[in-house]
């Protein structure tokens, strides 16, 4: 892939915007009891950075890694576990913080394995909501910009881990 193969779609001005309003969603839906905020790496690092801080609710955060086979492009629906949660999370409110959800292979998994660990709500925060691609039902209780089709890179996301420190996000033309 090179330069002149992207181009911009989301400016890092209108993404902050979109932060923001989710941080006053989930602000205004938890008013009380502490969150457990949770990042799914590496993609939604810089999107996990911004939202928390646009959150007014006491929270705590903490981080977990999944490989989804695949292509570069593509996944496959099998999901490994590479890092796990260090916090319990049984009785308490958590939201899921992930970069897109786009087949829905990845979220569906891993709702499922952190809903058997009882807690008290959980909730999907998505920057991006691939919906028309959908393969398994997720809905997003939380959803920053919905999109139909493209491949995207910046504000954390990679293309074969690169362009994860773009500000904005560009689309990859040619894919
Ligand atoms: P799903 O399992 O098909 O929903 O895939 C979700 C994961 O694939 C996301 O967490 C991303 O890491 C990755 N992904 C899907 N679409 C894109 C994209 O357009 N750019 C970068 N990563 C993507
Ligand atoms: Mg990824």
């Amino acid at each position: 892939m090179n330069q002149d193969q992207l181009k911009l779609l989301f400016s890092k001005d209108y993404i902050a915007e979109q932060v923001e309003r989710l941080g006053q969603e989930i602000t205004r839906d938890h008013p009380g009891t502490e969150l457990v905020m949770v990042c799914i790496l590496k993609g939604s690092f810089l999107f996990f950075a911004d939202l928390v801080r646009a959150i007014e609710t006491p929270l705590v955060v903490d981080f977990m890694r999944v490989a989804s086979y695949g292509s570069e492009t593509q996944t496959s629906g099998i999901v490994e576990v590479r890092k796990d949660l260090e916090v319990a999370i049984a009785g308490r409110d958590v939201v899921i913080v992930e970069d897109i959800i786009d087949s829905g292979h990845t979220l569906r998994t891993l709702y499922n394995i952190l809903l058997q660990r009882n807690p008290r709500s959980l909730k999907i925060c998505t920057l991006i909501d691939k919906r028309s691609r959908r393969e398994v039902v997720v809905e997003a209780d939380y959803a920053g910009i919905t999109m139909d089709d493209g491949f995207i890179i910046g504000y954390g996301l990679d293309f074969d881990e690169r362009y994860r420190n773009l500000a904005d996000i560009f689309v990859v033309e040619n894919a």
